[in-house]
């Protein structure tokens, strides 16, 4: 048989997926899951987006151009502009998804055998993005002690090498939950350019944010320029995963003119989608007030609720919607295992994502879970009152 290729061998498969064979099996024995693995919301997408898709009638559906319809990048450079972040349609290229604004930063700025610094932990797959560019991931990590606040720079520094091209941040960030302050923004592009390096900022939970504070972008940063690209998404802001469309923004007009290429190789990012994106920004601020604030009462129910469980710690998140939550368990995998295959409450056990597949360094993060509060809740705290019954009968066997 002919043989697969190195890389396809090496390529990792997702930590948040790998469970779902025993969440299948789970459910064909009747018991219900409660997905706390996720990060698909369960917030409605907005209607100004579904009717405009609805009420089109579009009678070839065409590619659009390569780098995004000129209205709608136009219309994104406003958004932006809305947030304090002065860029304009040129400098941005819409994708399929955020991901595929990750894979073409990737290709832009690195060669094979390059490598990319992360604080870990970091959004698995991050990991798949730098596989499939031949691209090494350097982690460096960060600690529940300090909510994963941004690591020293001095500690970046020891990891910087002649192969080094860019640091990666998410923000806010998952699996953390962490929001970078203005301050270390401000660090991190000081040592981006006294290294001459780019930095890749993965804003695509910009909106939310928690506790009165606001969101700082790179692109904020005066004197940033050629250095910055930032990464973004609709499908977490609008609640539309499936949608399919990003952007990768940068006013490095060589970054740009690069990423077009990869960009042309797949001709064009899906028109449909677009005009349901470019709806989407007309979504009435109400929209985001009402899903902020009931993310940030998921968010104050679900910690009040860890914070009960003895021997467990939680990470408080300022933004985004997951929380890493470290277990009084060896390891993090096992359990979650066990969770779907042994374990029942009333006929509901929960699926968590093991944390150890969001750290590249071994070891790191093996008693440690993320949770997503994409949920309702009442169902958030019915699924923490599964986790503290079932660590107890877990840590008696
Ligand atoms: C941090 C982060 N970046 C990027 C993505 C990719 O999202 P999409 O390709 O749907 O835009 C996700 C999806 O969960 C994410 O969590």
């Amino acid at each position: 048989m002919p043989s697969i290729s190195n890389k396809g061998k090496q390529m990792p498969a997702s930590p948040i997926r790998k469970l779902v064979p025993y969440a299948e099996a789970a459910k064909k024995l009747g018991t219900h899951v409660i997905h706390l693995n996720i990060g698909q919301p369960d917030i409605k997408t907005p209607k100004v987006a579904l009717d405009a898709v609805r009420n089109h009638n579009i009678e070839v559906l065409a590619y659009s151009m390569t780098e995004g319809s000129e209205i709608y990048r136009e219309k994104i450079a406003a958004y932006y502009a809305k947030k304090d972040i002065h860029v304009s349609a040129k400098d941005i290229i819409v994708t399929t998804g955020g991901s595929e604004a990750l894979s073409f930063a990737m290709g832009t700025i690195m060669d094979a055998e390059d490598e990319i610094i992360i604080p870990e932990p970091f959004y698995a797959n991050y990991n798949g993005f730098a596989t499939a560019a031949g691209v090494n991931v350097v982690p460096i990590a960060s600690s529940i002690d300090t909510n994963f606040a941004l690591p020293p720079i001095k500690e970046f520094e020891k990891l910087i090498t002649p192969k080094t091209k860019a640091i990666l941040i998410c923000n806010p960030g998952n699996p953390t939950g962490y929001l970078y302050s203005k301050e270390e923004i401000l660090q991190l592009a000081e040592m981006v350019k006294k290294h001459n390096l780019f930095l890749i900022a993965d804003e695509v939970y910009r909106e939310f944010t928690y506790e009165g504070k606001t969101h700082y972008s790179i692109l904020q940063v005066e004197g940033l320029e050629e250095y910055a690209i930032v990464i973004d998404s609709v499908s977490k802001r609008y609640s539309m995963c499936g949608a399919r469309i990003g952007c990768l923004v940068s006013k490095n007009k060589e970054v740009i003119q690069t990423a077009l290429k990869f960009a042309q190789a797949r001709l064009s990012p899906p028109t449909f989608a677009q005009i349901a994106s470019e709806a989407a920004l007309e979504t009435p601020q109400e929209y985001f007030d009402a899903v902020i604030e009931e993310y940030v009462s998921r968010r104050n129910i679900l910690i009040s609720e860890l914070q009960k469980l003895e021997g467990v710690k939680v990470a408080v998140p300022q933004g985004a919607f997951y929380c890493v939550v470290e277990l009084p368990v060896e390891d993090a995998d096992d359990f979650a295992q066990w969770l779907l295959e042994s374990f029942e409450m009333d006929g509901n056990t929960v699926m968590v994502a093991p944390a150890a597949g969001f750290y590249a360094t071994p070891g790191l993060g093996k008693n440690q879970i993320r949770i997503a509060y994409v949920l309702e809740k009442e169902q958030l705290v019915k699924a923490v009152q599964i986790l503290g019954k079932a660590l107890t009968k877990y840590n008696d066997r």
